[in-house]
């Protein structure tokens, strides 16, 4: 119930730009680490002080302008730059749509290629989100393409899917975050129920970590950590082929103990002004995260 209305929150339009209009509140400020680079550079410093590297997403929803499209556009690329000039450690994260596939395909398909070509000179990784299932074919679509040309590239795959097994074997080649997935689907084309998708989420994590390129296991749960703890050392599969991958803000201490344990650790470092429909997905996956708004609210 709390799922679906904060899912429902999340995709509305009008909400969103008036949040926009009144910086971090209700609590979004613990888990998006700024609304400008600068704040973001300073956050990424203070976690790879901890041993633990970043992937950048400039928070971004609903684009459906070709002149917000190229802002989102510009701001990715100055975030490139400023992983750069700070030799931080971090790569980027970005979603299509906010790039213009609602618009027009070759128009996101150029965007992400400046991208992924300034990125490229850097040496600067970029993962492709995924979204919803209306956009996971035109998004994969577009990193053939890129991949064509260049090999910085990578994408995630959603285990509530029920046609992700045949995605996972179709992409094994790049470099992929796997994670349960954060949209509501249809029964028709998605597992609804909680067991059948942490299973279907072990097994293609067990099967990308065998036959894959590197995975990023994203994930705040124990459970599915502490098993693919056993997973990889039971089957020696050495650590510089994967990382558990966290959301800044959740579990901070969770993220510290694992990488102070020697495992890779990636933060998902959201930042911007953009940040409701974020925030409420959060929420969605979480109502326990309603204890950041209340203390918000009432701590004032
Ligand atoms: P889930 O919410 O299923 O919780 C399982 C258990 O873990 C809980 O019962 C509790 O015991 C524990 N737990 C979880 N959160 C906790 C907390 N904050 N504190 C204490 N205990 C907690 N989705 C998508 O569709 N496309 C994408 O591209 C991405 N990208 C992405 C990147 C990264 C780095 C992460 C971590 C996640 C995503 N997601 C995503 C979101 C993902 O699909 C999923 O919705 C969330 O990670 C929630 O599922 P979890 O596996 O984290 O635990």
């Amino acid at each position: 119930m709390l799922k679906d209305l904060f899912i429902g929150l999340s995709q509305n339009q009008l909400l969103n730009s008036a949040a926009k209009k009144y910086g971090l509140k209700l609590g979004a400020q613990s888990v998006v680490a700024g609304t400008n680079i600068e704040e973001t550079i300073k956050s990424i410093k203070e976690l790879n002080a901890h041993g633990i590297s970043c992937t950048v997403d400039n928070l971004g929803e609903f684009v459906f302008k070709k002149e917000e499209a190229t802002e989102a556009k510009e701001q990715i690329l100055n975030v490139i730059e400023a992983i750069h000039e700070n030799e931080v450690d971090a790569h980027i994260s970005l979603k299509p749509t906010q790039l213009g596939l609602d618009i027009d395909y070759h128009f996101c398909l150029n965007n992400l290629r400046e991208i992924v070509n300034k990125a490229s000179r850097y040496d600067i990784f970029v993962n492709f989100d995924m979204e919803d299932h209306g956009h996971l074919d035109p998004s994969f679509d577009i990193l053939d393409e890129l991949s064509k040309e260049y090999d910085n590239v990578g994408t995630v795959i959603q285990a509530y899917f029920f046609r992700a097994e045949e995605d996972i074997q179709k992409y094994q080649n790049y470099r992929l975050r796997i994670v349960k997935g954060a949209y509501k689907e249809p029964e028709e084309l998605a597992y609804q129920d909680k067991k059948a998708i942490d299973a279907n989420f072990i097994k293609l994590i067990e099967w990308h970590l065998l036959n894959g390129k590197f995975t990023s296991i994203a994930t705040h749960d124990h459970n599915i950590i502490n098993h693919v703890k056993d997973f990889v050392k039971k089957n020696d599969i050495p650590n510089d082929k994967f990382e558990f991958q966290m959301l800044y803000g959740f579990r901070k201490e969770l993220q510290l103990q694992l990488a102070s344990e020697g495992y890779n650790f990636c933060t998902y470092v959201p930042f911007g002004k953009d940040w409701y429909g974020y925030f409420m997905r959060r929420l969605a996956e979480r109502p326990q995260n309603l204890n950041l708004v209340a203390k918000q609210v009432f701590n004032k």
